[in-house]
């Protein structure tokens, strides 16, 4: 189970307040692009692949097939149609793939979301090639002096206590014979201001997991912490609009 359940609604706010558009992701596309060292043709497993921003992006970065692998009907739903991406149901412990046949694995805010990762990452071996590399994208409990979010709304960072850390990552994955390879906070820019952010934080609310773990008086406080930075015109110190997730990857 998923700690929200991903379902018409929330897959459309998602899409509409989630999805970073591609000129925000200038330094994933360069980070993921050192990691992965992709060549024309290779298979990446998107796990948890969502709503498909990622995978498209891959195709197009990269000109690798991308295999998305993804439990919600409502999200696989909205995930693009076309020759370069299969779109299968399955989750990070059931993965419909032969043994072997995948080139790297991707998880995009995933892990979080996973109830067991030993078994997920058990999984992940099987259909790897060996040598290939498991990319994970995430936020990681203690590891939240970057993420945006926490600034505005400190009592996320609660909810993002719960999430696995990167030791808790590392050693699900060991047990799978994988070692972790690099970490590094890579950043990203979804919003032009924040006037725009104020204006999203309904529907954010909605896809967020850690904006739905608020109470409602912890995100008024925040909306209008947010307020009255956008009615006085200026951005405080440490607010800017770049937030970051870390990349950990695994071999
Ligand atoms: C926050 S969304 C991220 C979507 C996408 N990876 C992205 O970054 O745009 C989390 C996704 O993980 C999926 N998910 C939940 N539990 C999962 C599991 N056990 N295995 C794989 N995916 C899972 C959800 O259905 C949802 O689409």
């Amino acid at each position: 189970m998923a700690r929200i359940d991903y379902d018409d609604v929330t897959a459309a706010s998602f899409r509409t307040a989630r999805e970073i558009p591609r000129n925000g992701l200038g330094a994933w596309e360069e980070a993921v692009r050192r990691h992965l060292d992709p060549a024309r043709g290779m298979t990446v497993v998107d796990i948890g692949a969502g709503t498909g921003a990622f995978a498209t992006a891959f195709c197009d970065w990269f000109a690798v097939k991308v295999v998305a692998v993804e439990p919600s009907e409502a999200m696989r739903a909205l995930i693009s149609r076309r020759g370069d991406i299969e779109v299968l149901a399955g989750h990070a412990a059931c993965l419909p793939l032969p043994d072997a046949g995948a080139d790297a694995a991707w998880l995009s805010t995933v892990t979080h979301h996973v109830p067991d990762l030993a078994a997920a990452a058990h999984e992940i071996r099987r259909v790897l090639r060996p040598g290939a590399p498991v990319l994970i994208r995430n936020a990681f409990a203690g590891r939240y002096e970057r993420l945006r979010i926490v600034r505005w709304f400190p009592e996320t960072a609660r909810l993002l206590d719960t999430y696995p850390s990167v030791e808790e990552t590392c050693e699900a994955f060991a047990t799978a014979g994988f070692t972790p390879a690099a970490l590094e906070p890579v950043p990203q820019t979804d919003v032009a201001g924040l006037a725009e952010l104020l204006r999203r934080l309904d529907t954010l609310r909605t896809a967020d997991t850690l904006m739905r773990g608020l109470t409602e008086e912890e995100f008024a406080r925040g909306r209008e912490r947010l307020r009255s930075a956008v009615r006085g015109g200026r951005v405080p110190e440490g607010a800017d609009l770049t937030s970051s997730l870390d990349l950990l990857v695994l071999r």
